[in-house]
């Protein structure tokens, strides 16, 4: 089993947008996927549960050890993909996770699932916390989705850094460029000198599309939407390239 996380501290990049997108494609390729909705928000929950809105479970209940992982999820609409809900509770937390010790738990949470999944996939609340210790802990690679804007990148530069204080590999943490608009005088500056921006960032560059928007409407992923639309390619060039790292 592999877990990957789509992580930033900063909010409205894509990080949602590429979780979904990704874990469809993971699943469509013919791996076991769950997607792990751990922000309170609930937006991949909104996009995997279909028409049948779900409740997720408390957190508390999984904390102390007495409702075992696999209690949590809940199928999606699509073959080997399913997904754990999120829950009002998990803006907890991180204040819960203030109280351990432990920087393993998240990934001791996870070990039941080994059995039956191939890629667990995080969908991260925006913040830089505890909760980023547990994430970066528990996932083999770390997706930071990159605004072409000076803030994004400061907010991907804070992140590294927070990386190495705590001695987690870089090698680990993949940027890549997220919402691209190449109307924007300086998105396109960013772009273009990608590798001195946003050094060893992955390749594929996802655009400002609004099939994407759009999801918020369909809940379904643009490989079902607008398949022949350049954001469709754009996602699954991304998780081309993730594979290779897995
Ligand atoms: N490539 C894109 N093109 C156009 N709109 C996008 C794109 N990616 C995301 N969006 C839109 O931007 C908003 C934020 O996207 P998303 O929810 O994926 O970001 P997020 O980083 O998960 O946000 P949060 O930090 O709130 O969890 C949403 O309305 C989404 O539809
Ligand atoms: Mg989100």
């Amino acid at each position: 089993m592999r877990t990957i996380a789509f992580y930033s501290l900063k909010g409205g990049v894509g990080k949602t947008s590429a979780a979904v997108n990704i874990a469809y494609l993971a699943s469509q390729s013919g791996l076991a996927t769950i997607l792990w909705d751990l922000d309170p928000q609930g937006a991949s929950s909104w996009y995997l549960a279909g028409a049948d809105q779900v409740k997720g479970r408390k957190l508390a209940a999984l904390m102390d050890g007495k409702t075992p992982i696999g209690k949590f999820i809940r199928p999606s609409p699509y073959p080997n993909l399913d997904f754990i809900p999120s829950h009002t509770s998990f803006r907890n937390l991180d204040v819960r996770l203030d109280k351990e010790e432990d920087a393993n738990l998240l990934k001791q949470w996870l070990g039941p699932l080994s059995e039956e999944t191939e890629l667990v996939v995080l969908d991260c609340p925006p913040s830089l916390s505890r909760l980023s210790e547990q994430v970066l802990a528990a996932s083999d690679h770390v997706f930071v989705p990159v605004v072409p804007t000076w803030l994004s990148l400061n907010s991907w530069h804070q992140l590294r850094d927070f990386a190495k204080d705590h001695k987690l590999k870089r090698s680990r943490l993949h940027p890549f460029y997220s919402l691209a608009d190449r109307r924007k005088a300086l998105h396109r500056e960013l772009v273009d000198d990608q590798e001195r921006h946003l050094k060893g960032s992955l390749k594929t560059i996802i655009p400002n599309a609004s099939v994407v928007e759009k999801m918020g409407e369909s809940g379904r992923p643009v490989e079902l939407t607008a398949p022949s639309s350049i954001a469709a390619d754009a996602y699954r060039r991304l998780w081309r390239e993730i594979r290779e790292l897995l």
